[in-house]
């Protein structure tokens, strides 16, 4: 490899890691889901913030698993019957914070 090529990659890499939302930290994030002041707090703050699209019941929208007309996803549901369950925590962690 020539050293310009070499050079185009280090860069490359530099301007990434700098570039990437998620640090080292938040990709290390464990849910606390047996802590009941944690889940407690995290009740109220569905309520108020997430509800209004992942349902009062973390039902979801109607027909999640479809795409709207300009290409987007509804609301998938956070209950049993969604697939949220299925992701670890920092992704979760990181999808509720920087979005898709
Ligand atoms: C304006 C509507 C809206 C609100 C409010 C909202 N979401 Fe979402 N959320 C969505 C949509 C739409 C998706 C699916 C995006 C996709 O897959 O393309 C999603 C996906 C997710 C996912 C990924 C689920 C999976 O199984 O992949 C998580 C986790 C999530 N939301 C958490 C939250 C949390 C926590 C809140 C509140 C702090 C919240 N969302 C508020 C619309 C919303």
């Amino acid at each position: 490899m020539s050293l310009s090529a070499l050079g185009i990659l280090l860069a490359g890499a530099v301007i990434y890691y700098f570039s990437s939302p998620a640090n080292e930290a938040e990709a290390n994030i464990a849910l606390k889901h047996k802590e009941a002041a944690v889940v407690d707090l995290g009740r109220a703050v569905y309520a108020e913030n997430c509800a209004s699209c992942h349902g009062v019941a973390l039902e979801g929208q109607a027909n999640w698993r479809q795409r709207d007309a300009d290409g987007y996803l509804p609301a998938p549901p956070h209950d049993e019957t969604g697939h949220t369950w299925h992701h670890p925590d920092s992704y979760l962690f990181l999808m509720t914070k920087y979005g898709v």
